[in-house]
Parts: C-alpha cells; sequence; structure tokens
C-alpha cells in the first residue's frame, strides 16, 4: 500500500462549543485527504494535508461538464471512547461504482478505507459525542484537466473531508413531510441515477426548492419513463409497511443503493420479517393508506438515518401514515442501527471498522 504522508495544521480552529446547534455540514475539521491521479502514473501521493482552499484552473473540467463523484459516510464516537466506522467498505465499493460510470479510474479500496481511518484519528477530537451527533465523511474525486473539451479526464484529485454533525433533517427522528413529484423527475434507466454524483443532486434542487415553499420536507421521485413506480427521496432510500410486509423499491439502475437501504434489509431479513424488494406502484401506496393497511414509511440513508415519514401527498391529498407518529419498526431499525453504530449493541453481523 502507498505511505500517507501527514502534515500537521499549525493554526488548529476552535471545536464547536454547541453540539446541540450543529446541524449539518457546515463546520469542516483541521485536515483534509488528497490524492493526485495523473495519467501514466496513477493515483498518488496520498497525504493527509491541513484543511484549505484548493486551487482549480476557471477551466478545470470538473467545474464546466461534473465529471465527479462522492461518498457519505461517518464516524461516531461510543461511550467508551472507542471511534466506529460503519461498513466503510462498502462505501469505497460503491465510490468505485461511481467511477466505473463516469470513466474516472478506480480506487485501491484498501488505501481508500485506510486514508479515512487515518483521517479521522488525526481529526479525532472534532467527533462530538453529543447523543445523535457523529462525524461526517464526505470523500469525493473531480476531474481537474485545464481543458473545454468533452473527454474522460485524464488528471483528478480524491479529498476527504470530515464534519462534526447533527440531524440530517431539522426534524430529527420526528416525521417528515414528503410529497410526490408530479413535474420534475430524477433519473432514467441508463442513466446515472445509481451514481453518487453531483449532477444528481443538482437535478433535484428545483423540487427541493419547490417542496420546501410548500412546507414540505423533501419530494418522491417516481421513474422518469412512466412516472409510476417509485423511487427514492435523493437524500434518502425508502420502505413502506403494507399489511405488514416491508416493501421497497427493487434497485432499477436510476435508484441510490444506499448503504443503510442494504443494512436495513439485512436487518428485517435477519429478524424473520417478510421484506420486498420489487417495483412498487404509487397507485399501490395510495390505495393501501386510503384502506388503512399501510403501517409505516420511512426513509433511510446515511445523513438521514432512518426518517419517518409522516405525511406523504400524492397529488392534492395529503395521506398521514400512522397518525404522524415514528413507527414501531422504524423505531426499531433506528434503535438497532444506531445501536451497532454506537457500540450499545453487539455488532453480531461484523459492520464496525474501529479506527
Ligand atoms: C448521505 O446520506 O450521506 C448523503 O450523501 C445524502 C445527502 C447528504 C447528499
Amino acid at each position: 500500500m502507498q505511505e500517507i504522508k501527514i502534515e500537521l495544521t499549525k493554526a488548529p480552529k476552535s471545536k464547536p462549543a454547541d453540539e446541540s446547534a450543529l446541524g449539518f455540514g457546515k463546520i469542516f475539521t483541521d485536515h483534509m485527504f488528497v490524492m493526485n491521479y495523473d495519467d501514466g502514473e496513477g493515483w498518488h501521493d496520498p497525504r493527509i494535508v491541513p484543511y484549505g482552499p484548493i486551487s482549480l484552473e476557471p477551466s478545470a473540467m470538473c467545474l464546466h461538464y461534473g465529471q465527479e463523484v462522492f461518498e457519505g459516510m461517518k464516524a461516531y464516537r461510543t461511550a467508551n471512547g472507542d471511534i466506529n466506522l460503519f461498513r466503510p467498505e462498502k462505501n469505497i465499493a460503491r465510490l468505485n461504482s461511481s467511477n466505473e460510470r463516469l470513466c474516472i479510474p478506480q480506487l485501491d479500496e484498501e488505501l481508500a478505507v485506510e486514508a479515512i481511518r487515518r483521517l479521522v484519528e488525526v481529526d479525532k477530537d472534532w467527533i462530538p459525542t453529543l447523543e445523535g451527533t457523529s462525524l461526517y465523511i464526505r470523500p469525493f474525486i473531480f476531474a481537474i484537466d485545464p481543458e473545454v473539451g468533452v473527454h474522460p479526464a485524464k488528471h483528478l484529485l480524491y479529498v476527504v473531508i470530515l464534519s462534526p454533525v447533527g440531524a440530517y433533517y431539522p426534524e430529527g427522528l420526528n416525521p417528515v413531510k414528503i410529497y410526490v413529484e408530479q413535474n420534475y423527475v430524477r433519473a432514467v434507466k441508463g442513466g446515472i441515477g445509481y451514481v453518487k454524483t453531483a449532477g444528481n443532486y443538482a437535478a433535484s434542487l428545483k423540487a427541493q426548492e419547490e417542496a420546501a415553499a410548500q412546507n414540505y420536507t423533501q419530494v418522491l421521485w417516481l421513474d422518469g419513463v412512466e412516472r409510476k413506480y417509485i423511487e427514492e427521496v435523493g437524500t434518502m432510500n425508502v420502505f413502506f409497511v403494507v399489511d405488514g410486509e416491508v416493501l421497497t423499491p427493487s434497485l432499477e439502475g436510476s435508484t441510490l443503493p444506499g448503504i443503510t437501504r442494504m443494512s436495513c434489509l439485512e436487518l428485517l431479513r435477519s429478524w424473520d420479517l417478510k421484506v420486498t424488494e420489487r417495483k412498487i406502484s404509487v397507485e399501490e401506496i395510495e390505495k393501501a393508506a386510503l384502506e388503512g393497511r399501510l403501517s409505516e414509511a420511512f426513509g433511510s440513508g446515511t445523513a438521514a438515518v432512518i426518517s419517518p415519514i409522516g405525511i406523504l401527498k400524492i397529488k392534492d391529498e395529503p395521506l398521514v401514515i400512522n397518525n404522524n407518529q415514528i413507527g414501531q419498526l422504524s423505531q426499531r431499525l433506528y434503535d438497532t442501527l444506531t445501536g451497532i453504530q454506537y457500540s450499545k449493541l453487539e455488532d453480531k453481523l461484523g459492520w464496525i471498522v474501529k479506527v
């Protein structure tokens, strides 16, 4: 494995005084990991350096054509002071899957996980300890060739930054309000919907802005062709409990394959619950809700963890789910996932990597 050089900051910043006011992704730690890719040389010079601005040519390709991928994961401080990462190898494998789709050279997965462990170790005093807080880890890769021709980059940067965070949604574990998006689409099969890349999030901003204006937290995306099947929320995957069966949209190439989604499925199956991944039409969910058969709906994601959906508006009809309360299963998944992440529960499935 390549050696990771470390240059410590000479000007450490003061850490946030009030951990209850962290919000999400607004504060960054003292250091970052950086590695370059140059054609002919491969990925090289892995290093941890003081956090700070990156200088780019105005012609840097990422600024024009969005050849960029990213990841989201967290480090958790346990009661006895340990630091846990949750399935980091899955995030790095997904990063390489995103790389493959966007013609970005593959990373050495072992080096990438090690780089995250070392960076978190260097900035470990930034990991908040208040219940529900963690250190969000944002790895990202972008094209820096100073050229405006459209072609796969020959020069890229891989950077990892860290941010002490609280809950992603201001609602925390209280149910969010979501509506089914009828005008815009996020992705289509064959496109880049399954890739964690900036463009998918840029494409969602307009809908998010319109949702916020109507006092909704987010939108639920439908498939881009028939506008019939439920895909995801954009910041999370979704689950529905209908007649006691847990349903989640199957991954058809236009939905992000969430690590939290995967973990929820594994937990639900280990509890011997009936769990099905398949195409789910919005009519089906509406009918189940109107007939009193939809007992819970929730989103899952690294940032969002488990986020109950209390109101789901389909066309003009806001459906109230489980009296706008968190459901039993959502609570159990939240408690189990966070229990494992913070070592309050035994890690029976071998998901934790210690820093
Ligand atoms: C995550 O859950 O880590 C995400 O990347 C979602 C969002 C913050 C973009």
